[in-house]
């Protein structure tokens, strides 16, 4: 049988600073995914990778004295990978917007659709955020803040290119309407809807050079930069090789692009119709997750510097106990508060006892009694015990319905329900009394809780 292919993305994240435990939220759940897809059998293409350009990371650079932006990338870069190896991170591919990959294939973009007409040049006059790197209407701004972040905007007004998003807002309605599934949670799907519903204005994606020289240079102005979102998006179709390699078009389209709920917009509503105008299709899917705040309920941001830094996190508690945590406190979707107590209960809870108990008992047993050898059983192998029955036969067909919706924290609970089953069957049988008076019977229950153990680690590969 021929494997199915599936493509999934993390964002590209921008190298202004270090990774933090938001970053790693994405990537462990984009990888847990990806372990999943390739135990199906699906030839998995896990995309990573770096966003570099622009004058927020040219900032960054600047305020860590570093004169060549590229060597200051550089660092931050090897970081990200320094914590995406602790965290065991599978990426097949890791992309850098810097790449000559990347930058080839994005001029050719900007011509392609530059002679197609999506893009045109007009003069622009507005609000300026410097952090977003986003233009605003008047009518969008208060007290001169952005309204995204909340920090000071400039007031600007210069020629610049721009992309005819506007032209296919109908287009994407239709797309929407079509295709209930295509943002998850439900509840963003609506909140994109609602916002279609407003005048959606054509995208600025040219920066001059005078006030922005780090990115990719406009091939048909070079007096100007492209913005960032525009480039960094387009890294999704050229990290698989458009325009470059035959392969493209069995990879594409991505069949999830993993993300946080902040930047929902520019993949669900800018991508897909950055796609269209290329004659390409939409992904099969756009997931938007929640945010890890702090307890004090503010977003865990580097700018805010009110970070986690996974590597001092992994080194004191190790990658599996982060990786559980991040997936099973929260429901996929929602919003969570990270606090080191809450983290050492859950794990403490979960791992330590209930299934690190389960664990120690049951090799304590093997070796107590059989010397390390799991015992022979055929009453066990011929059959499982009735209590286990549903919940070990129905395991894979539960865990996979919670995996295609991206619902991490049900599936881990259905491991779970076998995991407190499995310390019931001790408790109520207590095998240590059968030793002398019934062998026969803890030679049974010994198997079959090896065979649990199996079952459960398999099921729990992914995640750990
Ligand atoms: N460079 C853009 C993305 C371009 S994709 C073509 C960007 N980068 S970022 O470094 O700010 O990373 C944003 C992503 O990091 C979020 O979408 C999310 O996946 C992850 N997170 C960053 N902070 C987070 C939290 N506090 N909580 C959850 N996820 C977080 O935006």
């Amino acid at each position: 049988m021929k494997s199915k292919k599936f493509y999934l993305t993390t964002p590209l994240y921008y190298v202004n600073g270090s990774p933090h435990i938001g970053h790693a939220y994405t990537s462990v759940s984009a990888d847990v995914l990806a372990r999943y897809r390739r135990m199906l059998g699906d030839k998995v293409y896990f995309l990573t990778g770096t966003d570099e350009h622009g004058q927020k990371i040219a900032k960054s650079a600047h305020d860590e004295g570093y004169s060549d932006i590229k060597a200051f990338c550089d660092v931050i870069v090897d970081r990200f990978i320094q914590v995406w190896k602790l965290l065991g991170i599978s990426y097949d591919d890791f992309i850098r917007t810097t790449e000559c990959r990347h930058e080839e294939t994005v001029k050719k973009i900007l011509d392609q659709l530059y002679k197609s007409g999506d893009i045109y040049e007009s003069e622009y006059q507005g609000w300026y955020c410097l952090p977003c790197e986003t233009f605003w209407l008047d009518n969008q701004i208060e007290n001169n803040l952005c309204p995204d972040c909340r920090r000071g905007v400039e007031h600007i007004k210069e020629k610049n290119y721009f992309l005819k998003i506007s032209k296919y807002k109908l287009w994407l309605k239709n797309y929407l309407d079509d295709n209930k599934d295509f943002i998850q949670p439900q509840s963003r799907f609506n909140e994109v809807y609602s916002f279609l519903n407003n005048e959606l204005n054509d995208l600025c994606i040219s920066r001059p050079k005078d006030r922005v020289s780090w990115g990719i240079s406009i091939p048909f102005d070079d007096r100007y930069v492209t913005y960032v979102w525009f480039e960094a998006l387009l890294n999704y179709i050229t990290a698989p090789g458009f325009l470059k390699s035959d392969d493209f078009s069995i990879t594409w389209p991505a069949d999830v692009h993993l993300m946080a709920k902040d930047i929902l917009r520019y993949h669900a509503v800018y991508w897909p119709i950055m796609l269209h105008m290329l004659d390409l299709e939409p992904p099969k899917m756009v997931f938007a997750h929640g945010w890890w705040l702090m307890e004090e309920g503010s977003k865990m941001s580097k700018s805010k510097g009110n970070v986690i830094d996974p590597l001092k996190f992994v080194e004191k508690y190790g990658s599996d106990s982060l990786r559980y945590f991040l997936l099973r406190e929260v429901s996929f979707g929602s919003d969570g508060s990270f606090s080191e107590q809450g983290f050492i209960k859950r794990v403490n809870s979960d791992l330590a006892n209930d299934f690190g108990n389960l664990v120690f008992r049951t090799l304590n047993m093997v070796m107590k009694y059989y010397d390390g050898f799991i015992p022979e059983s055929e009453s066990a192998k011929s059959e499982c015990d009735s209590v286990f029955k549903d919940t070990v036969e129905n395991l894979n067909a539960r865990v996979n319905n919670f995996m295609l919706k991206l619902d991490y924290q049900k599936a881990l609970e259905c491991i779970w329900q076998l995991i407190a089953l499995a310390n019931k069957y001790i408790e109520v049988k207590a095998p240590w009394n059968l030793k002398n008076n019934n062998p026969k019977e803890l030679d049974h229950m010994i198997y079959t809780l090896s065979d649990l153990i199996r079952i459960i680690l398999i099921a729990l590969a992914p995640f750990m």
